[in-house]
């Protein structure tokens, strides 16, 4: 099993690594947010299994995902797992290698593009710029702070000094800013989001961060997005160095 992560969502953005993996497949088990455009470039006789397909109005769960990977590869077929981004951030991509490594599986891993940092840079926002930042930080925001199920210290990030990426967010974006500014973050500190960036469908918007939630909404910004929180959200290329 080769697990490939293919980039944001432009073909362009997916590894040489990545595309010739895809192309020696016999089998690509693929994601919702893979590039699937680069499909048709599989051999003929590949098979592709769109786990991202909806049965019952469910997602295909990761244990069916896990079956799918084993199987194949245990009747001798080489199968590519393709997922958007990189697998290994938010991806699931160590479940699948410990499912695989406990059924007695090969696995090989084609780094891709992460969304965290790409989303960013398609919007042109560098995530770390000499002046401005000596650092990030990549957090999930689809527990919203306050829950019991989340592990994420958003007052230590409002004091970090990094800027923050903030993957899975959209819908927790305002309590996502309210904590970040209760845990003492300047209410002025520039925020964007970038929704479907490397998609033809690429939209951003910036603002404040006390602002940014409203502003996403407004501009009916939904995911797939990042919301990027610090100085360098307010990168501006044509400003004196
Ligand atoms: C389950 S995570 C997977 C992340 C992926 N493994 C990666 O490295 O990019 C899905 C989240 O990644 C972000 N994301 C993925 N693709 C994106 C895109 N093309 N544009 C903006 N955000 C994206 C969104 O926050 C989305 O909700």
């Amino acid at each position: 099993v080769v697990l490939v992560g293919g980039g944001p969502g432009d073909p362009g953005l997916l590894t040489v690594a990545g595309l010739g993996a895809i192309r020696e497949a016999d089998v690509v088990v693929a994601d919702r947010l893979a590039p699937l455009a680069v499909l048709e470039q599989v051999r003929p006789g590949t098979e592709i299994i769109d786990v991202a397909k909806i049965p019952r109005g469910e997602f295909t769960p990761q244990e069916e995902i896990n079956r799918l990977l084993i199987a194949h590869a245990a009747a001798g077929k080489c199968v590519v797992r393709l997922k958007g981004g990189d697998n290994f951030v938010f991806g699931r991509g160590g479940e699948e290698w410990q499912a695989c490594a406990a059924a007695g599986i090969d696995v090989q891993v084609v780094p891709g593009v992460s969304a965290a940092l790409a989303g960013p840079a398609l919007a042109g926002i560098p995530v770390t710029h000499r002046s401005l930042n000596q650092g990030f930080s990549v957090v999930t925001g689809h527990v919203p702070p306050g829950d019991p199920r989340s592990t994420v210290d958003w007052s230590a990030l409002a004091r970090s000094g990094t800027a923050l990426i903030v993957l899975m967010g959209v819908a927790n974006l305002a309590a996502i800013a309210q904590a970040l500014i209760a845990g003492g973050l300047d209410p002025s500190t520039p925020a964007a989001t970038v929704s479907n960036a490397g998609y033809p469908g690429q939209r951003s918007v910036r603002a404040s961060v006390a602002d940014i939630a409203a502003v996403t909404a407004a501009a009916g910004l939904t995911a797939p997005a990042v919301t990027v929180i610090g100085s360098v959200a307010g990168f501006d290329p044509l400003a004196p160095q």
